[in-house]
């Protein structure tokens, strides 16, 4: 048996050693330190969609093809100048094909990644899933309801793995604050708010006179394709919200528009939503296009403290006091004068009948220490072709993905039809 010691694992391992977390969140077992491991099968990978998101998912795979013992046997793309980047980016030693159904009939192909536009995702899942590959296909699952079911039903028939990619659960910060939560250190969660923000178009340029490639390429702004802004950033932060609670929400209101990009897209450019908990949380959503001051955050606010992840940070609602500082000169000044019965009668103090409720002082505390060069999206692949060895899914983990687009689409359909929405029965999971 090989046996491979991964400094990331490693780390991993330490960062949260003891944790709960590696009983609660299973998943993250597959990087903590398993120095039972076998790694003397190489496992075989083949890629569908070598764009942009897919390079990149290609050069991890190439990162870790020798501290995990794979190979990436096959690549697929349908667009001739990404067709011969994947060729060139796997050293020409890959099979490549334009159709993806080439590439799953290559039989001794153990596990496929899928970074197709967001309509070409169940369709290609649900026939690797059927042909016994395992797939691991990021966020989100389908651009429509009825696809995402039909990924979960295949999902649970066939019993291979499909590992819906949300970086953040593989986020030592995260799964940090999932530990802090559960132990009660932020208190009750009452309200949780999420946002993304962002001051650009989001068009990819076209080549030089091939407007025809408009669709294909900005495939984002286009309703057959995308929810944009749902489907393709809130879907992360709804995932952090679910989890985060610890359930997934009863309803959703909302309102989108396009208010500043009317450059013939069809998908909002602002999106304002509120997602409902059964114990009456609300998770409060926004995300935009024409302002980025803000940012990208999620705030997960308890009654005894607050967590904003993405800057890494944990705030107390009662910090412990600071130090009183000496008074001010004037203020010595004018005790010693009422001392002193300069002031017969009245004091010439102004008071103000109202204190502004200003935010609580405090610069809080990292939530952790981040390892340097670590990445949550490689650290996720690695999570996959763990999965793959043991050849049967990661508990709860699928479910994570599920959740997270169904609520995403749903709340895509609450601004559409301007009405609550709750979830329909027949999306329920048995
Ligand atoms: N952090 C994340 O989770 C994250 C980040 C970015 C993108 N993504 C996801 O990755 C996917 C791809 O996004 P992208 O930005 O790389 O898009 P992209 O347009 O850059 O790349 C998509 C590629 O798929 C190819 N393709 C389309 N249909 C195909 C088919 N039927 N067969 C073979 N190839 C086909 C296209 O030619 C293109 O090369 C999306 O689903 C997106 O949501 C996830």
């Amino acid at each position: 048996m090989k046996t491979i010691r991964i400094s990331r694992r490693d780390f991993m391992g330490k960062a949260l050693a003891g944790s709960a977390l590696l009983m609660a969140y299973p998943w993250f077992n597959a990087l903590a330190d398993k120095s039972s491991t076998d790694y003397s099968k190489k496992v075989k990978v083949g890629i569908i969609g070598v764009g942009s998101r897919g390079s990149l998912l290609l050069h991890y795979l190439n990162e870790l093809s020798e501290e995990i013992n794979i190979e990436v046997v096959a690549v697929c793309d349908n667009y001739e100048p990404h067709y011969q980047r994947a060729i060139k980016n796997t050293g020409g030693k890959a099979k490549a094909f334009y159709d993806y159904r080439k590439l799953i009939e290559i039989p001794d192909i153990d596990a496929v990644v899928i970074a197709v536009p967001l309509h070409e995702h169940a369709h290609i899942a649900i026939d690797l899933l059927n042909a016994g590959k395992h797939v691991f296909c990021e966020k989100a699952m389908a651009r429509h309801l009825e696809d995402v079911k039909r990924m979960a039903d295949t999902f649970y028939s066939t019993g291979k793995v499909l590992q819906i990619g949300h970086q953040r659960m593989f986020d030592p910060r995260y799964l940090k604050a999932v530990e802090l939560i559960n132990a009660g250190e932020i208190g009750k969660i009452t309200q949780i708010r999420a946002f993304w923000h962002r001051n650009n178009d989001w068009r990819r340029p076209l080549p030089e006179g091939r407007t025809d490639l408009e669709r294909k390429i900005n495939w984002r702004l286009y309703r057959e394709y995308s929810c944009g802004l749902m489907t393709e950033l809130a879907s992360h932060q709804i995932q952090v919200a679910n989890w985060f609670k610890g359930k997934t929400p009863v309803s959703v209101m909302g309102k989108g528009s396009i208010n500043y990009w009317k450059d013939g897209r069809e998908v909002y450019d602002n999106v304002a939503l509120i997602y409902s908990y059964d114990d009456g949380t609300q998770f409060i959503y926004d995300s935009m296009t024409s302002n980025r001051h803000y940012g990208l955050e999620e705030q997960i606010m308890g009654d005894e403290g607050t967590l904003e992840m993405e800057v890494n940070r944990r705030y107390w609602e009662h910090p412990p006091p600071k130090p009183e500082p000496p008074p001010p000169p004037g203020i010595v000044q004018l005790m010693k004068d009422i001392e002193g019965g300069i002031f017969s009668d009245a004091i010439p103090l102004t008071n103000s009948s109202w204190i502004p409720e200003l935010k609580v002082e405090g610069d809080g505390k990292k939530i952790v220490n981040r390892e340097k060069g670590f990445d949550e999206s490689k650290a996720q692949l690695e999570g996959f072709i763990a999965s793959v060895r043991k050849g049967e899914p990661t508990k709860g983990l699928f479910e994570q993905g599920y959740w997270a687009t169904i609520w995403a689409l749903l709340g895509q359909k609450a601004m559409d039809e301007q009405r609550i929405i709750e979830l329909p029965n027949e999306l329920k999971l048995i």
